[in-house]
C-alpha cells in the first residue's frame, strides 16, 4: 500500500474509537518512568491533547514516588513502605505536598500547555476535591507477615484513604474545555492533610465520574502471573484471588484494589498498561490491539 493511503487508513482506524468513546470521561492514573523520561513525558502530553481534541474528557490523577524519594534523599529524611505505602510523619507530608502539589503537579500541567492542550493542576485540597482519613493498617498475610503472628495495627502516619471526592471542581474544568490534572494529597476533617496512594485516589475519582475507562500508567507490561508472564485479561474475581494469594505485591496491590472499586462504582473497564512504551495510553484507546491488563466486571 503506498504511504500517504497507508497514514490515511491509520487515522480512519480510530474512527469507531473516536465515535464510541465521545464525550465520554477517561480517568488516567499517571505514574513511574512514564513520568521521568523527556520523551514518554511529550508523548503522554500529546496523547492526552489528542484525546481531548478528538472529544474525550481526560482527567489525570498523577503520582510521584521517585520524585519524593529524590527530594526526601537530599534532605536527608528516610522513609519505609508497607504494602506499596510510604509511612508518612509530619516531615515527610510537608515534602510530600510540596513535591506532588508543587513540582510535580505543575510540570505535567505546563508541559501538557506547550504542547497545544488546557490543563489546570489541583490537589486534594481545592475546592474539597478529596476528603480522606487516616489508613488503618492491620498486619496479616497481604503485608507479608506469617499467619500465625497475631494481627497488629500498624501505624503508617499520614498515608490517608479517601472519605468522599467532590468532583463539582473536576466537571466545571471539563465543560470549560480544560484537562484537570490532579495531586493525590487529601484533607481530613481537622484539617490535616494525607498523603493518598495515586491509584486509590484515580479509583475514587473515576467511580465518581461514572469514567468509561480507568488506566493506569505502569512501570511493567502490566499484571503479571506467577509465572511472570502477563495476563491480558482480568475478572474483577480472579483480580481478587491473585490478592489474596499473594500473586499481587508491592505497588500492584493497589492498583488492583482501586480496580476493583472503580469496577464496582461503575466504570466499565481498567487497564494496566505500560508507561515505558511511547503512545501506549493511545493504542490502547484508539486501536485494536490491547495493550497490558484488561480488568473486567465478573
Ligand atoms: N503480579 C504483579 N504483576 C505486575 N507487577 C507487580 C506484581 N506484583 C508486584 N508488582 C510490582 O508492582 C510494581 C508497580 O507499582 P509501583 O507502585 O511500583 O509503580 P507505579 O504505581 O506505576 O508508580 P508510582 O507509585 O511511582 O506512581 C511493578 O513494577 C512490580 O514491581
Ligand atoms: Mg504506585
Amino acid at each position: 500500500m503506498d504511504s500517504e493511503v497507508e497514514r490515511a487508513r491509520i487515522l480512519i482506524e480510530a474512527l469507531p474509537y473516536i465515535r464510541k468513546f465521545n464525550g465520554q470521561t477517561m480517568v488516567i492514573k499517571y505514574g513511574g518512568h512514564a513520568m521521568v523520561d523527556d520523551k514518554l513525558k511529550k508523548g503522554f502530553a500529546l496523547d492526552i491533547i489528542l484525546m481531548k481534541y478528538v472529544g474525550l474528557n481526560p482527567v489525570v490523577v498523577h503520582g510521584g514516588g521517585p520524585q519524593i524519594g529524590e527530594f526526601l534523599g537530599k534532605m536527608s529524611i528516610k522513609s519505609n513502605f508497607v504494602r506499596g505505602h510510604r509511612v508518612t510523619d509530619e516531615k515527610t507530608m510537608d515534602v510530600v505536598e510540596m513535591v506532588l502539589a508543587g513540582k510535580v503537579n505543575k510540570e505535567i500541567v505546563a508541559t501538557i500547555n506547550q504542547h497545544g492542550g488546557q490543563a489546570v493542576g489541583l490537589s486534594g485540597k481545592d475546592g474539597h476535591l478529596i476528603t480522606a482519613r487516616k489508613l488503618q493498617f492491620v498486619s496479616g498475610p497481604e503485608t507479608g507477615d506469617r499467619f500465625d503472628n497475631p494481627p497488629e495495627i500498624i501505624d503508617i502516619g499520614l498515608v490517608g484513604e479517601v472519605v468522599s471526592v467532590n468532583d463539582r471542581i473536576i466537571k466545571s474544568l471539563i465543560d470549560s474545555g480544560f484537562i484537570p490534572v490532579i495531586a493525590p494529597v487529601g484533607v481530613g476533617k481537622d484539617n490535616e492533610t494525607y498523603n493518598i496512594n495515586a491509584d486509590l485516589v484515580a479509583g475514587h475519582i473515576a467511580s465518581s465520574l461514572k469514567a468509561r475507562k480507568l488506566i493506569l500508567l505502569t512501570d511493567i507490561e502490566g499484571v503479571l502471573g506467577r509465572d511472570g508472564n502477563l495476563i491480558t485479561s482480568l475478572t474483577a474475581e480472579d483480580a481478587n484471588h491473585m490478592i489474596a494469594d499473594g500473586s499481587i505485591k508491592e505497588g500492584m496491590i493497589p492498583k488492583l484494589q482501586c480496580s476493583l472499586e472503580a469496577l464496582k462504582g461503575g466504570v466499565e473497564k481498567v487497564h494496566v498498561i505500560d508507561g515505558r512504551k511511547e503512545h501506549s495510553l493511545l493504542l490502547e484507546i484508539f486501536t485494536d490491539r490491547g495493550v497490558g491488563t484488561e480488568i473486567v466486571p465478573n
